[in-house]
């Protein structure tokens, strides 16, 4: 028996037909003569009726089934405007596929509730509508980079040296040895740029962060690039690419998803290059005048970010920050060694989506501040032989997906982007 998408039935091919449909039954309603079911499949919900009559089995069962059970019905196809979606389905064919206990997600749960239950809360049209634009996103990042000729490449989760500072690694015992995961593929990309040139990949980083915002998760999905022979400003602009194609690319495959969420597609379509470049010190006079109190050689926190980002209609840029402040591999000016060459796109209710820059070229000057970040110099031995061997100005960035989910669907936080959020307190189930 060929089984239709809800999807297709509310598209109105099938007005009139009859059709069987699967899924789980999402609402249910009784009157005296009717009983409404609304039914879901991946793809759509159509309200579903099955009429009194005492000569249908259909009757029978569906007084019995239950929110969530998973079902099959047969049925006729109805143009009916009071239906959601504008058509219904009059059953007179209803199987019970599994019986559903007392589906414990009611109207009108907190969100941390939602959260504890996240296994079940996944079926909900909001989750799984953030699902599919977040796997859209990810076809258009790799799209992206297919098209610009980067290579593809898979770098290790286990690591011996941090990335990004000991404050956020995580530890753990690898056989009788103390390794760590990875905070950032960076540091092994730079190895792959000395064959491939140009490098992306997008894979999972872990950050023991203890701060509980709505930014930060300790597991989260990176989109890191890296390029020979490339300079900060090509990052940038290789970012705001990237940023800039996402968003076209949703705005016009992802117009369903987009209504049911209630993010406007054409604030999304706006989202065009060039954004908007400001230094640090730019940055700080802005700040300055909106009566922050931050002092030069401090890093922006949450709130400066997002303030800084509201000044602007589409995602900013602040580079050349005090290096004091930045990791141990960026480059700085030569005209004045105190600025790093290290950029990051902000955008309005979350602040930073990416890092990223110039990496130091020259092996003397690795070394030292290897030393001057209190690192041990051979833990990085690997690292500083790319330097030994045909250096190359090179530069690269990393994106955050669930920031940037977060950003473009207006969600409240980056753990609505991700099927399975894992925070300092959260990571069940
Ligand atoms: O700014 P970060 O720490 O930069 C790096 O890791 C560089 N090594 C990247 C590179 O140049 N290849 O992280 C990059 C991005 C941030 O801008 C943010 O979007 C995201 O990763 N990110 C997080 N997202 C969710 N939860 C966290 N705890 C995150 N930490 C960073
Ligand atoms: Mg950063």
């Amino acid at each position: 028996m060929p089984l239709t998408p809800i999807q297709d039935i509310l598209e109105g091919r099938y007005e009139g037909k009859y059709v069987h449909i699967r899924g789980w039954v999402y609402r249910k309603r009784e009157s005296k003569d009717t009983i409404f079911l609304v039914v879901r499949d991946a793809t759509d919900i159509i309200q579903s009726t099955i009429k009194k009559d005492p000569g249908y089995r259909a009757w029978a069962t569906a007084e019995n089934v239950t929110i969530e059970s998973s079902v099959e019905l047969g049925g006729t196809v109805k143009r009916d405007k009071r239906a959601p979606g504008g058509f219904e389905l009059a059953v007179d064919q209803l199987r019970i596929i599994g019986l559903a206990e007392t589906f414990p997600i009611a109207k009108d749960k907190s969100e941390e509730f939602l959260r504890d239950v996240r296994h079940l809360w996944l079926r909900s049209r909001k989750m799984n509508t953030v699902m599919r634009i977040r796997s859209e996103v990810l076809r258009f990042v790799h799209e992206f980079f297919r098209k610009e000729d980067y290579v593809e490449v898979s770098p290790p989760m286990f690591i011996s040296s941090a990335c990004e500072g000991g404050a956020t690694l995580f530890g753990l015992k690898y056989f009788d040895q103390d390794l760590y995961l990875t905070q950032s593929a960076q540091l092994h990309l730079e190895v792959l740029i000395q064959s491939l040139e140009k490098v992306y990949c997008v894979a999972p980083s872990f950050r023991a962060e203890k701060s509980r915002t709505i930014r930060h998760l300790t597991e989260y999905w990176h989109v890191e690039a890296e390029q020979a022979f490339a300079t900060i400003d090509d990052m940038m602009r290789l970012e705001e690419n990237l940023v800039s194609y996402v968003c076209q690319k949703v705005a016009e495959h992802c117009k369903k998803e987009l209504k049911t969420l209630e993010v406007d597609a054409k604030e999304l379509a706006k989202i065009k290059t060039p954004f908007a470049r400001i230094t640090y010190d730019e940055a700080l006079e802005r700040l300055h005048k909106k009566s922050f109190t931050i002092q030069w050689g401090e890093d922006f926190g949450f709130n400066e970010e997002k303030a800084l980002a509201e000044e602007f209609d589409k995602p900013v840029f602040v580079y050349a920050y005090p290096k004091k402040i930045k990791a141990f591999y960026c480059k700085t000016y030569k005209e004045n060694p105190e600025l790093a060459m290290s950029a990051d796109l902000l955008v309005p209710r979350i602040g930073e989506i990416t890092t990223g820059g110039s990496r130091v070229d020259d092996k003397d000057e690795l070394i030292e501040r290897i030393k001057e970040f209190g690192l041990r110099q051979e833990d990085y031995d690997w690292y500083i032989d790319l330097r030994r061997y045909g250096t190359v100005p090179h530069a690269g960035f990393g994106l955050g997906i669930e920031r940037l989910l977060a950003w473009m669907l207006n969600l409240e936080s980056v753990m609505d982007t991700i099927p399975f959020p894992r925070t300092i307190r959260r990571f069940y189930p």
